[in-house]
């Protein structure tokens, strides 16, 4: 074919050129081309992200909003800019709603304990769903504890989708805040926020999103989403480990206390009387991750240059293929079949421990994840101790599926 008259796709993505940006994916493992299907627990990074992070640390290293010297200034713009990256990147009104965490679960944890202390009271209720990561569990019975509220939790079908008439139930005029993942971990279950920020708000109750997840699947706009706080960590976003980032709104960051004291987040100190910076800072005790921060503002802008509506596409073909695929394996069972789910593929399979599973594809050159996900009520709810995960990323194909599936036929041999 001469290919004249064959229109350009635009909105296809080219995963062979998108592979060529991971150094990682050409490394082979017990002697086999490296599979990566643990996108869940971390991605891979590609190489403007670590370009960024060796220009950084060759060319401008420094303390950031402390020096005048021009090193010092060149950091902060990276900081700073890297700041504005993650603003557009979910959509917020102002780079003052970004605050910079450790990771997703600092993200909730500064939520619990600030929005905790400027409103929740004994007899108060938080509002959690069946199929959290224990990150957005512990905090907020940490805060019950210090609180004396009361912490509700929404069930789960047995597909794995929230029962919204039971979450409407749960909410009264005692529900201070929901917490409430966007793409579960475990499950793959995409939630509807919208209905539920709006449920939530009917009550006069704030709502924080667990984006860990879905924020490397999926287009975020928090001014659509409509939510208070949304939470993502970077080293899902392709970026480096050890930094998140928190959104909130900037009225509620506002009126909440400090998370943590220290440098940066003062405006003036006296041993009687200290008074706080201005937002973002106020919420960024210490030295900051500066490389973390630039890393990330790297990542986040090399998605938007592919685009992530070209990546859900891309990702919604692979996991329609992948459940196809799976459902053909002897003895398989998803768990989690949500009618709206994304890239996420938890399953167990008869007679074998999903240890064994990982043991195996591993030998093959297929990395999967296998255990309770940080996800133990959720493996509770299906009576089963440990799932075997596959989960999606930009750069996977389907051949990647078909080699996870030629691995899964080795685990039936050895346990025939
Ligand atoms: N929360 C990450 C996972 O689901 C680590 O694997």
């Amino acid at each position: 074919m001469s290919g004249i008259g064959v229109k350009p796709q635009p909105d296809v993505l080219d995963v062979e050129r998108v592979r060529e940006d991971f150094p990682i994916l050409g490394r082979r493992v017990h002697g086999k081309p490296l599979v990566y299907l643990d996108n869940a627990a971390t991605t891979q990074k590609p190489q403007p992200v670590l370009d960024a992070l060796f220009r950084y640390y060759t060319g401008s290293n420094a303390n950031v909003h402390r020096g005048v010297h021009l090193l010092s200034q060149e950091a902060t713009d990276a900081f700073e800019a890297g700041r504005v990256s993650v603003q557009r990147f979910l959509n917020a009104a102002h780079a003052s709603e970004i605050i910079f965490t450790r990771n997703a679960s600092e993200g909730v944890n500064l939520v619990a304990e600030s929005f905790g202390r400027l409103k929740v009271r004994a007899a108060d209720e938080i509002v959690i769903t069946g199929m959290e990561h224990h990150s957005n569990i512990v905090p907020w019975q940490l805060l019950c504890e210090r609180t004396g509220a009361i912490l509700r939790v929404v069930p789960i079908t047995d597909e794995g989708e929230l029962r919204l008439d039971e979450m409407e139930r749960l909410l009264t005029e005692r529900t201070r805040l929901v917490a409430v993942t966007h793409l579960s971990n475990a499950l793959g279950t995409v939630n509807p926020i919208p209905t539920i920020v709006e449920m939530a708000h009917h009550h006069g109750a704030a709502v924080l999103v667990d984006g860990a997840q879905a924020a490397y699947h999926m287009p975020v706009d928090v001014q659509a989403l409509g939510c208070d706080f949304y939470v993502v960590t970077g080293h899902k976003l392709y970026g480096p480990t050890g930094i998140g980032a928190l959104y909130g709104r900037q009225a509620l960051l506002e009126a909440m206390p400090p998370y943590q004291g220290g440098g940066d987040m003062i405006r003036s100190v006296t041993f009687e009387k200290t008074t706080y910076n201005d937002l973002p800072h106020k919420f960024e005790a210490g030295t900051p991750h500066i490389a973390g921060v630039v890393g990330l503002g790297a990542a986040v802008e090399y998605i938007r240059g592919i685009g992530l509506d070209r990546i859900a596409v891309h990702e919604r073909d692979l996991l329609e293929y992948a459940t196809a695929r799976l459902n053909e394996v002897p003895g398989l069972r998803l768990i989690g079949t949500a009618r709206h789910k994304a890239s996420i593929l938890s399953f167990v399979l008869d007679g074998v421990h999903p240890h064994d599973i990982g043991t195996i594809v591993d030998r093959e050159g297929v990395a999967i994840r296998t255990g309770h996900h940080c996800a133990q009520p959720v493996m509770e709810r299906f009576g089963i101790p440990a799932t075997a995960r596959a989960s999606l990323a930009v750069y996977n194909t389907r051949s990647d599926i078909d080699a996870l599936i030629r691995a899964l036929r080795k685990v039936r041999e050895v346990f025939a």
